[in-house]
């Protein structure tokens, strides 16, 4: 049986009582309409946890002006049905207004980790991020906390945030779930053309590349970032490229030479779309 709460109040009592009986909680926060990478993630932390909460919540401190807001897909019956296959056993939809008070004047920031990649063009995105994780932990009160590769960025914020502020939860990365053609699930692939559908795995195929080429001992990121603006270029005609950046995978820090940990990270946009990508080019 799976219950939907809204009230963080009732939520949190919840987790005290299940934390009282020895219940083990594992979290996957969302902002709803799922796809398989979500329910991936519910999967994962059911084989982790004795209890799944979920949380839907679409938060608006993390979208800007102009940013997809109001667009964003929403279908509470079917994430509820899906979510209920999944053997989750909290759904936690709070209205916004539960989740902020009109005077709210609490900011988690991570500075260090929000220059790069995705804050450039989305200044004010990672700290309603943090903010609303911080508050979404305070309230489900969780052992484990699940979140997706895909957002790379997001979770490095996510796991030092925990770390500096001593938040008693262990952060989870879980890989990127794709298509069999390689395109990264995400909610708003819904705003691709069948025509943009085809060309969006061309994303992870050229991260692909890049890859091979520091395997075979290229490792100046200028020359890097090069081939693969000029693969995309030829390859997704029609797309602009928002990013695209090789950094430390834990600070998000520009590498210039790849002779260690090294993540290539994209932002691409295709049509209606801004679709995000990342590899591990060297471990
Ligand atoms: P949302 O975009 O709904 O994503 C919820 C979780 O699913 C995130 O941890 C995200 O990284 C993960 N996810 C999405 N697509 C995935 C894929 N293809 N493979 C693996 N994991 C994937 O990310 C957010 O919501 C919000 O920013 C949130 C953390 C909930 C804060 O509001």
């Amino acid at each position: 049986m799976m219950i939907i709460i809204t009230d963080p109040k009732e939520l949190q009592k919840m987790s005290m009582d299940l934390r009282r009986q020895g219940k083990t909680i594992a979290l996957v926060p969302s902002m709803g309409y799922f796809h398989e990478g979500h329910l991936t993630l519910m999967e994962a932390a059911k084989k982790r946890a004795d209890k799944v909460i979920v949380s839907l919540f679409v938060n608006p401190t993390q979208f800007g002006p102009g940013e997809d807001l109001d667009n964003y897909p929403q279908d509470l019956k079917r994430d509820a049905d899906l979510a209920r296959e999944k053997g989750v056993d909290i759904l936690f939809t709070p209205q916004k207004s539960q989740m902020y008070y009109p005077d709210h004047s609490t900011w988690v920031e991570v500075p260090e980790l929000s220059e790069n990649l995705c804050a450039k063009s989305r200044p004010v995105h990672f700290r309603g991020v943090a903010t609303v994780v911080t508050k979404l932990l305070m309230t489900a009160l969780p052992d484990i906390a699940v979140f997706g590769e895909k957002d790379w960025q997001q979770l490095a914020i996510i796991k030092r945030m925990v770390r500096d502020l001593n938040i008693p939860v262990e952060i989870v990365g879980h890989p990127i779930v794709r298509n069999a053609d390689g395109l990264a699930l995400s909610s708003r692939n819904i705003y691709l053309t069948d025509d943009e559908k085809k060309l969006a795995p061309m994303l992870q195929k050229g991260l692909r590349t890049i890859k091979e080429s520091v395997d075979k001992g290229e490792n100046d990121a200028k020359v890097l970032i090069g081939k693969l603006t000029k693969f995309y270029n030829e390859m997704i005609p029609g797309s602009e490229i928002d990013y695209i950046q090789i950094v430390h995978p834990e600070n998000i820090s520009i590498i210039d030479k790849v002779n260690g940990p090294a993540l290539c990270a994209v932002a691409v946009r295709l049509g209606k779309a801004r679709l995000i990508d990342n590899l591990l080019i060297k471990m």
